[in-house]
């Protein structure tokens, strides 16, 4: 079935704004293949319902809840079906968040079209990423107010501020945590749960998964300690490779390490 007579005809039925946002075909290339699934998708924001109604048409087979900050008028808005749920409450209001999850468990599919505020999606990511299931995606719409100051987003400080684009920049590292050459490294609690991020215009998405493959080339976090357990068991040469790698390499990792805490001290970059 092409994309004229499934995802992007429903979406234009309903004349949901997620086709002027370029979201529709981006969203189909993840969905085709769990169209017809039995699925629980959760969307942050309702407004008029037309994403709602969209996804109810498309999956068919799956429960689809709203929530909104607002109270909906479900019968006005045509969201009196079968197969959709609609809830009033905050998606940052960690009490009202967890009262939907012990009412539908965990999610396939989470949809984050609420406030567009920095503090808000990162909350509620926050809550809600532990209730997806394995392989289940979380998108995030409508990135560009993570560029506004008006919407907690920061224009004049892309790399360092407390963006929710930059949360998802830096949550790209927990793809790569097993990798991270730092001894005193504090494991995260994404770590081993995210096997993609992908970013589009405005739009992010998250994989969940198990990612769990052991590093190559670093130890507990350690490169020295690798390479000092892989040449002192090939050679049986453990004296010497002991200097080497448990002194000289370990001394240059901590003054690396102290060079890097005072320069983010001085750039007050914590
Ligand atoms: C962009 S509209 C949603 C549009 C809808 N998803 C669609 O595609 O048709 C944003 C909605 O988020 C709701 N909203 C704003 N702040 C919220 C919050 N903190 N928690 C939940 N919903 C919120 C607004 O009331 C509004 O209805």
């Amino acid at each position: 079935m092409s994309i004229q007579n499934n995802l992007r005809s429903i979406s234009e039925l309903y004349k949901t704004d997620k086709l002027e946002h370029g979201y529709i075909e981006i969203y189909d290339s993840y969905f085709k293949d769990l169209r017809n699934k039995e699925l629980k998708v959760l969307e942050i924001g309702v407004a008029d319902g037309k994403s709602l109604l969209t996804w109810s048409d498309y999956f068919k087979n799956s429960t689809i809840i709203g929530i909104d900050i607002h109270k909906i008028d479900i019968k006005e808005k045509k969201l009196d079906r079968k197969n959709i749920k609609v809830h009033q409450g905050s998606q940052s209001d960690e009490k009202f968040i967890k009262e939907i999850i012990s009412i539908y468990g965990e999610f396939d599919i989470i949809i984050d079209d609420g406030s567009h505020l920095s503090k808000d999606v990162k909350k509620s990511f926050h809550l809600l990423f532990p209730h997806l299931v394995k392989n289940g995606l979380y998108a995030v719409e409508d990135m560009q107010t993570s560029y506004n100051h008006f919407f907690g987003g920061n224009p004049f400080d892309l790399k360092y501020s407390n963006s929710h684009m930059n949360f998802f920049k830096h949550l790209t590292d927990r793809l790569n945590y097993q990798e991270i050459a730092n001894p005193f490294y504090i494991t995260n609690k994404y770590d081993s749960l995210i096997t993609n991020i992908s970013f589009y215009h405005n739009l992010v998405f998250v994989r969940k998964g198990t990612n769990d493959i052991l590093s190559k080339e670093v130890l507990n976090h350690s490169y020295e300690d690798m390479k000092f357990k892989e040449k002192s068991s090939r050679t049986g040469k453990s004296l010497k490779y002991y200097f080497k790698y448990k002194i000289f390499y370990k001394v240059y990792t901590y003054l690396f390490m102290i060079f890097n805490l005072i320069k983010r001290i001085l750039l007050l970059r914590f």
